[in-house]
């Protein structure tokens, strides 16, 4: 998938992220903490943020002293961000063509999930190095494989059933949520795009998406239905099975995120690769 064809999917994904910033941030709190804290934010420092979404990243940094400006494909996502974080600069930008040395040369990049979508990703990095200083930090976090992440499969699966021919699993290293889930494959694109000093370490953090006493299973349902398939899948269906048709899919959903719950709660671990380099 070409880089102007994931604009166009996640010029929709951005709306569902913008409206439920809250369970977003709130399930993927432990992975933003790891990635700042492996480049020690503090005051003064200058950061890049790689696919900055609604700008959790520079808003935390920025609680420390650090500043930043953050690039991403999607105008929505930009505006959310900048509304949300007024201390930071937000750029609408491919980050693997644009130029993002104006500016520069900043101090550190970070990115969260925002570095996985590129169709030539050893240009993109090599694009995103030329915009720091030498020997600058860079620390950003990935999805291992679909095979260790219910992430991407519970409650997905049951609308990946209905569909026929049943979508098949992304092929290894295509532009998407787990294209970089191979660690080799990531030591190669960082060499080629120039990284020294290279580093890559499993990140476990459970994803829980119950608060305030409850399962988390309507939570669970708005990001199963925002993501890249189940918006998909409800293009899909909904056209053929009628609104009803649809809403006893989405209440089957429902059901098998209650089977899966863990203590009550949706919750499941969420397998990454926090990987580290010097520019
Ligand atoms: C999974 S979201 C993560 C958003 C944010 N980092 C967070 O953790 O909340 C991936 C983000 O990457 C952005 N993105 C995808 N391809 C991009 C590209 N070529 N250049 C810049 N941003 C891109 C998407 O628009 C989206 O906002």
């Amino acid at each position: 998938m070409s880089n102007d064809q994931m604009r166009e999917l996640w010029a929709r994904g951005a709306e569902v992220w913008v409206e439920h910033k809250d369970i977003y941030d709130r399930e993927l709190r432990g992975f933003a903490d790891a990635v700042l804290a492996a480049i020690d934010p503090r005051p003064g420092l200058r950061i890049l943020d790689i696919g900055c979404g609604t700008g959790t990243l520079l808003e935390l940094a920025a609680e420390s002293g650090a500043s930043g400006v953050g690039f991403d494909i999607s105008e929505t996502m930009i505006r959310a961000a900048a509304e949300r974080v007024p201390a930071a600069s937000f750029v609408v930008a491919d980050a693997q063509t644009t130029d993002l040395t104006d500016g520069g040369p900043y101090d550190a990049v970070v990115s969260r999930f925002g570095a996985m979508f590129f169709d030539e990703p050893a240009v993109a990095f090599a694009n995103i190095r030329k915009a720091l200083r030498p020997g600058a930090p860079m620390a950003f976090v990935c999805w291992r494989g679909l095979d260790e992440n219910q992430m991407f499969t519970l409650g997905n699966s049951v609308l990946a059933d209905r569909l026929d021919p049943r979508p098949p699993p992304p092929a290894p290293g295509a532009p998407g949520p787990t294209a970089l889930a191979d660690p080799e494959r990531i030591r190669a694109i960082l060499a080629e795009a120039g990284w020294t000093s290279v580093g890559i370490e499993k990140l476990d953090i459970v994803c829980d998406y119950g608060r305030d006493g409850g399962d988390g299973v309507e939570d669970r349902l708005v990001t199963v239905l925002g993501s890249m398939s189940g918006r998909f899948a409800r293009e899909q269906l909904e056209g053929r099975l009628g609104p009803e048709g649809w809403a006893a899919v989405v209440d089957e959903v429902r059901v098998e995120l209650r089977r899966h719950l863990v203590d009550g709660r949706v919750q499941f671990n969420g397998a990454t690769w926090l990987v580290t380099a010097k520019a």
